[in-house]
């Protein structure tokens, strides 16, 4: 039998409603969430559970992720500081199923103050099966490589 895929997933306290309910929802598509936290009711600092979700990604020690905070955009600034790494914030099924085929995001991000959870299990299952159509989208993503390659960073 094939090993299950891996996915990271984290939030901050205002997220941590929604991935608990996305964890169990992967783990009825087959998947194996890795929750990276948060796992307290406390407020905590978004950095601290979008970065280790983005390193992993960004080394290609696990293929995709998921974060969520209150909005999402603090997790989409975070994460997308990380070379390789596409994060994509998504507010509906549109943006989910674009974020994969134009863009290939490799950690979708999701407002857990904004969506409710029936639209954030759509948006992920969308993301999940929709395949990147390359093409003229790869030109475009060969170009934001390039991007990290002149700035640096970290690895
Ligand atoms: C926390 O209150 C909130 O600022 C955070 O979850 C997020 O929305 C930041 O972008």
């Amino acid at each position: 039998m094939e090993r299950a895929e891996k996915i990271a997933i984290a939030s901050d306290h205002a997220g941590r409603e929604l991935k608990e309910d996305l964890k169990e929802f992967l783990k009825s598509r087959g998947l194996e969430p890795v929750d990276m936290g948060t796992n307290g009711d406390e407020s905590v600092d978004y950095p601290d559970y979008g970065i280790p979700v983005a390193e992993k990604v960004s080394k290609g020690e696990i293929k995709r992720g998921i974060l969520i905070c209150g909005t999402g955009i603090g997790m989409s600034i975070v994460a997308n500081k990380f070379p390789r790494v596409r994060a994509a914030l998504v507010c509906d099924v549109y943006t989910a199923r674009m974020a994969k085929e134009h863009n290939d995001a490799n950690i979708l991000v999701i407002g857990g103050r904004i969506v409710g959870k029936g639209l954030a299990r759509e948006m992920v299952s969308v993301w999940l099966d929709t395949e990147f159509s390359a093409g003229r989208h790869q030109r475009r993503l060969d170009k934001i490589r390039e991007i990290e390659d002149r700035v640096g960073g970290c690895g």
